[in-house]
């Protein structure tokens, strides 16, 4: 007969119960341990090879490891759609063949915009972009294509959506987020959970809120560094879009890094249990961030020891450790935690359990592996809806009439490098965690490529990576922005552009031609008012996606009317006093004919 945890038709807590009583503690600690694939690879930080059969052992077999997790980058050697369902395939039929009771791992990723960790995959644009277009449809309908590109090459756990409040755009992450209005963030937070997590069906995965919570408001926009949040700030303005998300029944939160008012968001019962299990009534299961536990030691100095760290952790309500490279160290202490009496078993129990009700509810106990020849398809669907999320995000933000450039024979110069390197359109999170690396392109299209393509007939196009003396064309378009980043080093105090982007921003108001600047950017920046108030049109693209390009060229030739409209108050200052553009605001064609 079957065991009832083995029994798809029992109820979840009775399958869960069932399996914790048949198990030992170092099985049910493995279960709270999350270890980085490159650990398994042989490396102890970040980095690429093949699997690693010792280290393979040394995790999941001799330490029961319960999930594995690609850190940004982190991937097979060749990347592709099918070498991923092979190395998941291959580390969980291991994972199986050394559990005693058959227990699959989860394998988690973060496919922030798209399966942003395989070459090939359509690239979305980041959140802040898809907040510009105010339609939660349209992002339930990327966490569908997304969940399902992901499932298909075997990972089962998406890092993602980011609920985190946009409040300062200094902040490294400040795209990572829907902005500063805690409605818009709340409505697509909710649709992303909806569209990943559906009916938990065969191409669905566990979504994670993160990271909880007030992390978005750090001092000075530095990230990680302490947010100071008033209680009523934090209720009103932090905690919706985490609200929505749990109220659309994401399966997981991801612990804040930072501190709020002084004290270490992963030490802290008043938020990890009090606020998140209490009030707000979760039952899922919480992640720590990466090497956060130790860093309650190391960086926040809050533990005397590794040993007071995991102790702090699992009181305040920690359930998964995401070590991410030391198993024996986490788990050997987690051990004698629970035998010193410092940890009771039932708050293992409780963690443990919190992850085997992930793992019933993802079917993972019925369906462990993935067909790798289907991992191409499901990795390369997506790319038009990619295309129109671009489009739709698009915000025009000044226009004296010279977009969209017309029909007739204007002789457009498209000027810098950003119009034909795709880096700065696609971001952080990109192959890369710091974004897409020099040697490894995934297919985009470029603005200078999306310009070549929507050319009307009769029009010219030149580029040139900067403003000639005298350009021979009646508009310049100038693409500026930010290089790709990611977390702290996308920190920006200034809101500034890069000098060189500025100089060729001047040097083509300076040549007297009409100048539209195309911003590729994940947050507000500044511009110099002798060179902000000398320009034709100011589009803001955000961080568009690998499709951005064409979207863009749709943009300024007018296929597309733009309709994004800006999900943040754009500061006229870094010190963020006087507003150049309110929240809302975006430019439309007037006169407009579909083309
Ligand atoms: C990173 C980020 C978090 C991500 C995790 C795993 O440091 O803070 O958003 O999910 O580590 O990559």
């Amino acid at each position: 007969s079957t065991l009832p945890y083995r029994d798809a038709t029992l109820p979840v807590e009775r399958r869960v119960q069932d399996l914790l009583s048949r198990m030992t503690l170092q099985e049910k600690v493995g279960q709270m341990t999350q270890i980085d694939t490159a650990r398994l690879m042989g490396r102890d930080e970040w980095d690429r090879g093949p699997l690693n059969p010792e280290w393979m052992k040394r995790v999941l077999a001799d330490q029961h490891v319960g999930s594995l997790l690609s850190g940004g980058g982190v991937a097979p050697i060749p990347n592709t759609p099918s070498a991923w369902a092979e190395m998941t395939n291959t580390l969980q039929r291991f994972a199986l063949e050394h559990s005693r009771l058959g227990i699959p791992i989860l394998y988690g990723a973060d496919a922030v915009h798209g399966h942003n960790n395989v070459v090939g995959a359509p690239i979305f644009p980041h959140n802040l972009g898809l907040a510009a277009t105010f339609d939660p449809s349209l992002v339930e309908s990327i966490g569908v294509v997304t969940a399902n590109a992901l499932r298909a090459t075997g990972v089962t756990w998406n890092f993602a959506p980011d609920a985190d409040l946009g409040v300062d755009p200094r902040w490294g992450r400040f795209y990572e987020t829907w902005g500063d209005l805690p409605e818009l963030a709340a409505a697509m937070v909710a649709a992303s959970v909806r569209g990943q997590q559906g009916d938990f069906g065969p191409q669905n995965v566990a979504t994670t809120l993160k990271h909880f919570v007030g992390y978005g408001a750090p001092q000075g926009g530095k990230d990680r560094a302490d947010a100071i949040i008033a209680d009523a700030d934090l209720r009103s303005s932090h905690l919706p879009p985490f609200e929505a998300g749990l109220k659309a029944g994401a399966l997981s939160v991801m612990v804040n890094s930072g501190s709020v008012n002084g004290v270490p968001a992963h030490a802290s019962a008043a938020l990890l249990t009090k606020l998140l299990r209490q009030d707000l009534g979760f039952t899922g299961v919480t992640i720590s961030d990466w090497e956060d536990v130790k860093k309650l030691q190391t960086v926040h100095k809050v533990a005397a020891s590794y040993r007071d760290a995991v102790k702090m952790a699992l009181t305040a309500g920690v359930d998964v450790s995401m070590v991410p490279h030391d198993a024996e160290g986490f788990t050997s202490l987690v051990l004698d935690l629970v035998k010193s009496g410092d940890v009771p078993q039932a708050r293992i129990d409780e963690a443990a359990g919190r992850v085997l009700a992930m793992k019933f509810r993802l079917g993972l106990f019925e369906r462990p592996y993935v067909d790798a020849s289907g991992a191409a398809a499901a990795v390369g669907a997506g790319r038009d809806l990619a295309a129109k999320a671009a489009r739709a995000s698009i915000t025009l933000l000044a226009n004296d009439g010279v977009l969209p450039l017309g029909r007739s024979g204007r002789r457009v110069l498209i000027v810098g490098e950003r119009a034909r390197d795709p880096r700065s359109q696609l971001g952080g999170w990109t192959i890369g965690w710091q974004g897409m690396p020099a040697n490894e392109d995934t297919p985009s299209v470029t603005v200078l490529d999306g310009m070549k393509a929507t050319l009307p007939k009769g029009a010219a196009l030149a580029f040139s990576n900067d403003v000639p003396s005298a350009p021979n064309a009646d508009v310049i378009v100038v693409v500026v922005g930010e290089p790709p980043h990611a977390e702290g080093d996308a920190d920006n105090p200034t809101l500034g552009l890069p000098s060189s982007d500025v100089d060729l921003l001047r040097s083509a108001v300076r040549s007297g031609k009409k100048v539209v600047a195309v911003l590729l950017s994940g947050r507000p920046v500044v511009l110099p008012d002798d060179v902000r108030t000398k320009l034709s049109g100011l589009v803001m693209a955000y961080l568009p996606g690998s499709e951005g390009g064409r979207a863009i060229a749709d943009v300024l030739y007018g296929n597309t009317n733009p309709s994004g409209r800006l999900p943040f108050t754009w500061p006229s200052g870094a010190a963020r006093s006087g507003a150049m553009y309110s929240l809302g605001f975006g430019l439309s064609y007037t006169t407009f004919t579909e083309s």
